[in-house]
């Protein structure tokens, strides 16, 4: 058993959960939504910070989606981006089977995109969980912080690349632009960050 095995043996079965990842495979969808603990800790983070205003970018089959909805508190809302249309229907699908369909709104297309439009509608954000395609990232933690206030935390996942981040013959387009990802949420005077190194890497930030 190592350290994430032990851990998830510790934390409670979800079957609302399960049923997602069922309906996500069912769907033929790719099998890539977060991992359960990581999932565990994003509803304490909207929980801990009383975030109201989550944006997501990466909505897959919604079980991210769910974590961060389970978090938040009376009058709050998930704004959740995926290119898409399918996934964002399954996603939508699996948030009002957890009854929380009401505080979620999917926004169909390239991540930029909307993310301008956001930008442009004058959105702000509590909280920005990033997990969508990793070129992306640094631009997506951009319009995070451009949309932030002080105080506002930042999320990314998948910070490690499964061992690429931090191989030097690994050089990508998309893992130099994680490692600028990685630099920006740690070392960045707008920002105070850390990654934890546990599953495939959690990057969190809060804005200054
Ligand atoms: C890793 S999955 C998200 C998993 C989800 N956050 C979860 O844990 O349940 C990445 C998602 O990002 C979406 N995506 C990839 N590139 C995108 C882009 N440029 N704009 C918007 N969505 C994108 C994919 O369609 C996919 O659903």
């Amino acid at each position: 058993m190592n350290a994430e095995q032990y851990v998830e043996s510790l934390i409670q079965d979800d079957p609302l959960l399960e049923k997602v990842k069922e309906g996500i495979r069912q769907e033929g969808m790719p099998e890539i939504s977060i991992a359960p603990g990581y999932g565990q800790l994003l509803t304490l983070l909207v929980r801990m910070t009383k975030a109201k205003r989550i944006l997501e970018i990466g909505a897959l089959g919604g079980y991210s989606g769910i974590c961060l909805a389970r978090g938040l508190s009376e009058g709050g809302k998930l704004i959740s981006l995926d290119m898409n249309a399918q996934f964002a229907s399954v996603a939508k699908r699996h948030l009002v089977m957890a009854e929380l369909g009401h505080l979620v709104e999917y926004r169909i297309g390239d991540a930029s995109a909307s993310l301008q439009k956001l930008t442009e509608e004058g959105a702000l954000f509590d909280l920005v969980f990033i997990d969508a395609d990793k070129g992306g990232y640094p631009h997506y933690l951009e319009k995070a912080i451009e949309m932030a206030t002080s105080g506002t935390v930042i999320v990314g996942d998948n910070t490690l690349m499964h061992g690429k981040s931090m191989n030097p013959d690994a050089n990508s387009p998309s893992v130099l632009a994680m490692r600028q990802f990685n630099e920006t949420m740690t070392s960045d005077p707008r920002l105070e960050g850390m990654i934890i190194p546990a599953y495939d890497g959690l990057a969190i930030a809060r804005v200054r």
